[in-house]
């Protein structure tokens, strides 16, 4: 059989790294599976066969200086976490001022050791570099934002580097929050906001929620459990717990651990011990190491007990660079190597429960039949299938998830020990790809299953790609109060719901505004003024209201209507001592559209009558006077003219002539 490798290496992008470790655990493996000589493995060899990592908090001094922790690092492990290398202060010392030097000497040295690296941690009260603690609350969310970015993001598409630890001891031993600048600058968002940021700094990376005593059940580890169940809830990547599990003898072994990891477990989160030291107080007596010793078997019982536990991290491996006697006075030896690297009873403790069964059962189950999914919501997939059988017996299912329609990783997303599952917190309208495998008590792994793919439903909150935009608008049929439009329909990723129609006024300039809507590709726009000229554009919408750019514009002009004026042109024909002629006064209807009747006013000089008109009725008031149309010439179409005339008297020596002219339409 081929062992698995470490689930734990999850994405697209580190499937080089676990194929060339699979391939080389296919070939070490039967050795090791069939003869005594592999007892004597090391501890990374056993945990790989188990389907797990253990691994190391490494400090760049030694890593760089001693040939003895280096030979030790590369061949019993195959995980490292930065024990400060990548914090706060060691990689942001000031405001964008960074220094990556330890970070990338611990991941170029797990790179060539075929190890994983845990980043070791984002958002912390401690180690943090000063500048951060007294910034306002805005200033603070966008340092924090930006330390995620830059730091998760150099290492986004290393495959070495397979997950984060991205808040580290938000809680006090209560159960409340802890009482950091953090909390107190910018409340428990923080942490929602802190998990978001990383995601979008690394889609793939594993992003985890880390703190100390919360190994049993207690107050602070059901806040954790809590808020991670709520957050989880809310869509906020949480995707995996940590348990620091720095103990010490002279406090006990947390009996409910396994316990705790499992409902953890349950919740959907991957677990892992990520800081695991067992303190004595010194001095050191062959009593102690054996006490020390069956904490560290404990510990590592429970979490091959667990399936989604990932593995196991001890805080450095080696009596000579722990940072236990720096901080708990008078106790120490808290590792599986002395200070001269010779192994410890915990590092028996560690090999032999890693060992365990190992050389036993080696037949793997049947690969699971039949994978269907049986339900699909926006936000969840129920998956069933027919069980698997083995020579021993199946003692549950691992359900693997990949995204999309094709590519992508199967990461393990839940256990079942039924042939069905519920696998929730999905993205809505996103599709996803499932298979199952069964496992044995020995950690025996079957074949995959069949694929199925789901997508779940919902055009909702989490669609925010818009449509494309509308094609070809034309206008298709314009009346003098109407005009008729058409486009070609637009595309979108989950579905166009509609169309706007938006207008604005004349050829240019003005404002567009949304003057309707319409769920075909076609729209007729009413209530328009005669022969105005209007500009549309159409722009489609998705369920999700995200709206795609505009369409091309499209000019139109109505017919008819229009202003309808008029001009009136005065000739005087003939004058004499006492009179004149003026003949004609052409009017002309200088609009665009008909006009039915018109109206020319004139001005008389003082003292002068009207005489007498033709092809007008001219009243006089004053000195104005007005003539209307005849019945007979009222109607002009645009352009079109008629004249009429009249005669005026005037006293005798005056040569003035009446003028000021004026039509109106209508
Ligand atoms: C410790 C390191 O081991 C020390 O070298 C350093 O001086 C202080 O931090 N919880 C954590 C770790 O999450 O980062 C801490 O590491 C130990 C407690």
């Amino acid at each position: 059989m081929t062992y698995p490798c470490p689930r734990v290496a999850p994405s697209r992008h580190r499937l080089v790294v676990p194929l060339v470790l699979a391939m080389l655990a296919a070939l070490a493996v039967p050795l090791l599976s069939a003869t005594p000589a592999e007892a004597s493995a090391p501890l990374r060899t056993h945990a790989a066969a188990k389907g797990k990592f253990i691994g190391f908090a490494a400090a760049t001094g030694p890593l760089a200086n001693e040939s003895a922790y280096r030979t030790i690092a590369q061949t019993e492990f195959n995980q490292i976490t930065a024990e400060n290398a990548m914090k706060w202060d060691a990689t942001e010392p000031s405001d964008n001022n960074w220094n990556f030097s330890g970070a990338d000497q611990i991941v170029n040295f797990a790179t060539a050791n075929n190890q994983q690296v845990h980043g070791h941690t984002l958002v912390w009260h401690n180690q943090t570099s000063s500048w951060v603690h007294n910034l306002g609350a805005s200033a603070m969310r966008t340092a924090m934002q930006d330390h995620i970015n830059t730091l998760v993001g150099r290492y986004a598409n290393n495959p070495a580097v397979v997950s984060w630890d991205v808040v580290n001891e938000v809680f006090e031993e209560n159960g409340s929050f802890r009482s950091s600048f953090w909390y107190n600058t910018l409340g428990s968002g923080f942490i929602a906001d802190a998990f978001r940021y990383a995601r979008a700094a690394d889609p793939d990376a594993r992003l985890c929620i880390n703190d100390y005593n919360v190994e049993g059940i207690n107050a602070k580890s059901t806040a954790m459990y809590d808020l991670v169940r709520s957050l989880r809830a809310q869509n906020v990547p949480v995707d995996c717990v940590g348990f620091q599990t720095h103990l010490a003898t002279q406090y006990g072994f947390p009996t409910s651990f396994q316990q705790n990891l499992q409902r953890f477990a349950d919740l959907g989160v991957q677990v892992r011990i990520t800081e695991l030291d067992v303190r004595i107080q010194m001095p050191r007596s062959s009593a102690k190491d054996a006490t020390q010793a069956t904490y560290y078997r404990n510990v590592v019982d429970a979490c091959l007990a667990v399936t989604a536990c990932a593995g196991i991290t001890i805080w450095g491996f080696t009596d000579k660079h722990s940072w236990v006697p720096d901080t708990f006075p008078s106790e120490g030896a808290a590792l599986i190597y002395d200070e001269n690297y010779q192994r410890k009873p915990s590092y028996t403790a560690v090999h032999d429960a890693l060992a365990a069964g190992s050389g036993g059962d080696t037949s793997p189950p049947t690969a699971p039949g039949t994978l269907t999914s049986s339900g699909v919501t926006a936000s969840s997939a129920s998956l069933s299938w027919t069980a698997a059988t083995d020579n021993v017996g199946v003692t549950g299912y691992d359900i693997l998830r990949a995204p999309g329609t094709s590519g992508g990783t199967f990461t393990q997303v839940g256990t079942a020990t039924t042939t069905s599952f519920t696998d929730t917190g999905l993205t809505a309208n996103t599709t996803y790809r499932y298979q199952v495998r069964a496992r044995d008590a020995a950690g025996n792994l079957s074949p995959v299953s069949n694929t199925v793919t789901v997508t779940t439903t919902g055009g909702g909150g989490d669609d925010t790609t818009p449509p494309t935009a509308p094609g070809t608008l034309t206008s298709s049929g314009v009346t003098a109060s109407s005009a008729s439009l058409s486009w070609t329909a637009a595309t979108d990723n989950v579905g166009v719901t509609g169309y706007d129609i938006l207008r604005a006024p004349g050829t240019s300039g003005g404002t567009f505004t949304q003057v309707g809507t319409a769920t075909t590709t076609s729209f007729t726009d009413t209530g328009l003024t005669a022969n105005t000229t209007y500009r549309y554009q159409v722009r489609a919408r998705d369920a999700a209201g995200n709206l795609s750019p505009v369409s091309n514009t499209v000019t139109v002009t109505t017919t008819g209507g229009g202003s309808g004026g008029c001009s009136a042109t005065a000739t005087v024909q003939t004058q004499w001592n006492g009179g004149y002629v003026i003949q004609p006064v052409t009017v002309t209807n200088t609009g665009t559209a008909p006009i039915s009747g018109w109206t020319v006013t004139f001005t008389l000089p003082s003292g002068q009558t009207l005489v007498g008109s033709w092809n007008a009725a001219v009243t006089v008031s004053g000195q104005t006077a007005t003539a209307r149309n005849a019945a007979y010439n009222g109607s002009l179409g645009p352009n079109a003219s008629t004249s009429f005339g009249f005669q005026v008297a005037r006293p005798g020596g005056d040569s003035t002539v009446a003028g000021s002219f004026t039509c109106t339409a209508g």
